[in-house]
């Protein structure tokens, strides 16, 4: 069967890509992705060769692909991760995240619902966010029933494109399946999230910027227990359902930059409290949401997932990675990203 993975270029994508790629052979994985400034082929270089992989270039905004893919292979599902994704981005230039995120989301389903003769056996898994559900106060989890309540650009972005999807399952009874997930790390993470970003900084002797009093929490999950997650919700996941998926592993920004500086200060053999020196409280993020945590008992009852990696593990895992693969960071760390950052903290 061939199931098509948008935005498999990108972070979390990459890392679906790579498992269902290897799990399952008899898959035909299509991965469509428009290589925008956060996708990078270089993360999917170990499997590129393999025969049940097919790298497509091009945007999910883009109707007559989408109808030439559609034509050309029997696309039975859709995992669909392709967006734009960083908060700070879509505060500066909303359109784009429109673009993406809502009108890609849609021609996408029209697509399904266009090729999709019959819906038997077909299934549009819409990969979100916790974003959807605003902000907690210091007590209390996201649920499946939480209300939706976006507060970004980024999110309210995301959050239509949930609406979207349950509204072509409710209208016109397509299949689908939506999962909401924290904030991951790991391996490939593009240097402009917190953890990847510090870690790039820490290297490079530059100021580790924590927003407004760095005690915003986070609940943070292993990007490769939340591609596991997302392997089980596609084969297992009830029709028309959500699911909650995180870490149990809450940290305030400024607790958790911490930790990186003296894991890192132990991988660079040098004396703790190093990095630390570079800690910056910057202006804060507009609209920047207080706590997010998620109650994942749904998946772990429905379905017995849990995360396998610690944070301890997991967050030493992402170290080395980027220690040992220097090539790729400078690679994404060129061009554009230079200007970006370069600007990005001249009016403070
Ligand atoms: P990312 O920014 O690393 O990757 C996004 C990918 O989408 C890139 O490869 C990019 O080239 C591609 N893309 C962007 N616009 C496209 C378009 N118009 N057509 C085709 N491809 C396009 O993002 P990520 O962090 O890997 O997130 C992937 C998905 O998971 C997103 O939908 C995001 O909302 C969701 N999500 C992310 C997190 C997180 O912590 N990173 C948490 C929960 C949910
Ligand atoms: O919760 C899931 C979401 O997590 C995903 O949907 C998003 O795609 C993903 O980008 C992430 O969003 P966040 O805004 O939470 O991640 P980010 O890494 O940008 O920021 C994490 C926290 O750190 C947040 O409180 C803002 C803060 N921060 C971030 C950056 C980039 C800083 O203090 N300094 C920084 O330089």
């Amino acid at each position: 069967m061939s199931l098509l993975i948008t935005g498999g270029a990108g972070f979390i994508g990459s890392h679906v890509v790579r498992l269902f790629v290897q799990k399952y052979p008899d898959y035909h994985i299509i991965n469509l992705d428009a290589l925008t400034y956060a996708g990078n082929l270089e993360n999917l270089k170990d499997i590129e060769q393999l025969p049940n992989y097919t790298f497509v270039k091009g945007s999910i905004t883009d109707s007559s692909l989408l109808d030439r893919l559609f034509t050309k292979h029997d696309i039975k599902g859709v995992i669909h991760l392709a967006a734009e994704s960083h908060v700070d981005r879509s505060i500066k230039d909303p359109m784009a995240f429109i673009d993406t995120n809502i009108k890609g989301t849609a021609v996408l389903l029209s697509a399904c619902k266009t090729h999709w003769k019959s819906f038997e056996g077909r299934r549009f898994y819409q990969i979100s966010t916790d974003e959807v559900f605003g902000a907690l106060g210091s007590e209390g989890y996201f649920t499946e029933e939480s209300p939706y309540a976006p507060n970004s650009p980024y999110s309210a972005s995301k959050a239509s494109a949930d609406h979207l999807v349950r509204a072509y399952g409710e209208t016109y009874g397509l299949p689908y399946v939506i999962s909401n997930c924290s904030n991951n790390y790991g391996p490939n993470h593009f240097p402009e999230k917190l953890i990847p970003l510090c870690i790039h900084n820490i290297l490079e002797g530059k100021e580790l910027p924590i927003y407004g009093n760095g005690l915003y929490t986070r609940d943070w999950l292993y990007v490769k227990d939340h591609a596991l997650a997302i392997d089980q919700v596609y084969h297992q996941g009830e029709n028309a359902a959500t699911y909650l998926i995180g870490g149990h592993n809450e940290y305030t920004n400024i607790d958790l930059i911490r930790l990186l500086c003296d894991q890192m200060d132990a991988r660079l053999n040098r004396p703790q409290g190093t990095a630390q020196k570079q800690i910056t409280f910057v202006k804060d993020r507009p609209g920047h949401d207080l706590r997010y945590a998620i109650d994942a008992s749904k998946i772990e009852r429905s379905l017995g997932w849990t995360p396998a990696h610690t944070f301890e593990a997991g967050l030493a895992a992402t170290i080395a990675w980027y220690l040992e693969n220097p090539d790729w960071l400078s690679q994404v760390t060129s061009g554009a990203y230079k200007s970006y950052y370069e600007n990005q903290y001249k009016s403070e």
